[in-house]
């Protein structure tokens, strides 16, 4: 099916979580309260925060290794810290496909650096900032040309969970954005 002829997609079927802490539950939340996916999954090595527990619809891993066989997500997104973001990614390459979308909230995390990781894949990076916490963040997003007319408008649903966002074409303008929105609010609660 050409891409102008494809439905619009703004709801997963099965939609990955990779890590729930401060942002990943902020997320999780609001994908919950909107029905943004059929289906989650979580892999958090702490296991589900006590808020979370007896959700229905959202299945919980502590590592990739425990994930069941045969799952193919159409959205995979990392909530994890810089830091470990490069050890975490390769257990995730196994779903580098057209159908599915990977999305990283990490900040200064490029696309390049993910794709390292994941081949050629659908890459959406993002920044979002701490107001995500009351669905008042503002995010900015920026594709590789794998994603797809239908994939950004899944991006932009999962997005608008947790408060407004725009996308830039030049990632470089993601380092402003991370310095300003993405770092401002978080600065003024130190
Ligand atoms: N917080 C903000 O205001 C903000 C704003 C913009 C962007 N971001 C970005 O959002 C990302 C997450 O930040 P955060 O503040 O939510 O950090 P966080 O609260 O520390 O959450 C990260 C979570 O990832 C989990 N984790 C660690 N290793 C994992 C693995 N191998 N698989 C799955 N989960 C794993 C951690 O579990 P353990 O604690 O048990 O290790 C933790 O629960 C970061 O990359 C940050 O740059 C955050």
């Amino acid at each position: 099916m050409s891409e102008a002829a494809a439905p619009a997609v703004a709801r997963a079927e099965t939609l990955v979580l990779v890590g729930c802490g401060q942002m990943g539950s902020a997320m999780l939340r609001g994908w919950l309260a909107r029905g943004a996916a059929a289906e989650f999954i979580v892999i958090e090595p702490a296991g589900a925060p006590a808020a979370l527990t007896e959700v229905a619809n959202v299945a919980w891993h502590r590592t990739a290794d425990e994930l069941p066989d045969g799952l193919a997500p159409d959205a995979v997104v990392f909530a994890v810290k810089p830091q470990v973001i490069d050890e975490v990614l390769p257990a995730y390459r196994r779903w580098a496909r057209p159908q599915t979308l990977f999305l990283s909230i990490a900040a200064g995390k490029t696309i390049s650096g993910i794709s390292h990781h994941l081949g050629d894949a659908a890459i959406i990076r993002t920044m979002p900032n701490t107001p995500a916490a009351i669905g008042r963040a503002i995010t900015v997003a920026c594709a590789n040309p794998r994603v797809t007319a239908g994939q950004r408008r899944l991006c932009e649903a999962l997005l608008a969970a947790i408060g407004e966002s725009a996308w830039v074409e030049d990632e470089a303008l993601l380092d402003a954005v991370t310095a300003v929105s993405g770092s401002g609010p978080a600065m003024c609660f130190c």
